[in-house]
């Protein structure tokens, strides 16, 4: 099965969990990773499985606009950001709009800070609702990954989502509608 991770990144750590991630699924499925300004249309057409995923930008997935106050963040020596990235003009969410058809499975996943999720909002969530609208249906429920106050993956995240890739992997295998030549046999 061949799965796409698409991901958005302004300060690194979605990118690192989207790493981690694409470790996880590699142990039995083929794997692409690209961020979402960079993947191709084509890209979703080859794939069976999508994991997408974002940070957590004023209580939802990011917008145009909270992508230009990340900028203005990490220009802003104060916050200690480490900046990978000073502009980025395409997440998930937009991406999905280029396409005729998304891949049939996906998981959703985000970073968020590590306090109530009803404070912080969820990526995730958006991010999957934009997908089930769209017909594909998730292997697994939206999953958060954790930020510390100060921003950066907190201890043990990255391991957590390479594990989280391994169970999205076994779950959309299970899933998979059987084609008729596996079916017959
Ligand atoms: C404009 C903006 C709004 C944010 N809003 C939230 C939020 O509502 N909830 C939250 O948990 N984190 C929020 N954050 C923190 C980000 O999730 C955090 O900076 C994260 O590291 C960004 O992901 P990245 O490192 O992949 O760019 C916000 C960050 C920015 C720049």
């Amino acid at each position: 099965m061949r799965a796409l991770v698409v991901y958005e990144s302004m300060f690194g750590t979605t990118r690192e969990l989207s790493e981690a991630i694409a470790a996880g699924l590699k142990r039995s499925l083929d794997v692409r990773l690209c961020r979402a300004d960079e993947v191709q249309t084509e890209d979703a057409s080859a794939a069976e499985l999508l994991v997408a995923g974002g940070p957590a930008h004023s209580q939802s997935s990011a917008t145009p606009a909270s992508r230009q106050e990340a900028a203005v963040w990490g220009e802003d020596p104060a916050t200690g950001l480490r900046v990978d990235l000073t502009e980025m003009t395409t997440g998930p969410r937009e991406w999905f709009d280029e396409l005729e058809s998304v891949p049939g499975l996906f998981a959703a996943f985000d970073a968020r800070t590590d306090i109530p999720k009803l404070l912080t909002g969820a990526a995730s969530v958006r991010i999957g609702r934009e997908l089930r609208l769209r017909g594909s249906t998730p292997v697994v429920p939206p999953e958060s990954f954790l930020l510390t106050r100060s921003g950066g993956l907190k201890s043990g995240e990255a391991e957590r989502a390479r594990w989280w890739g391994e169970q999205v992997a076994e779950a959309a295998r299970r899933a998979r509608p059987r084609t008729t030549t596996e079916t017959s046999t």
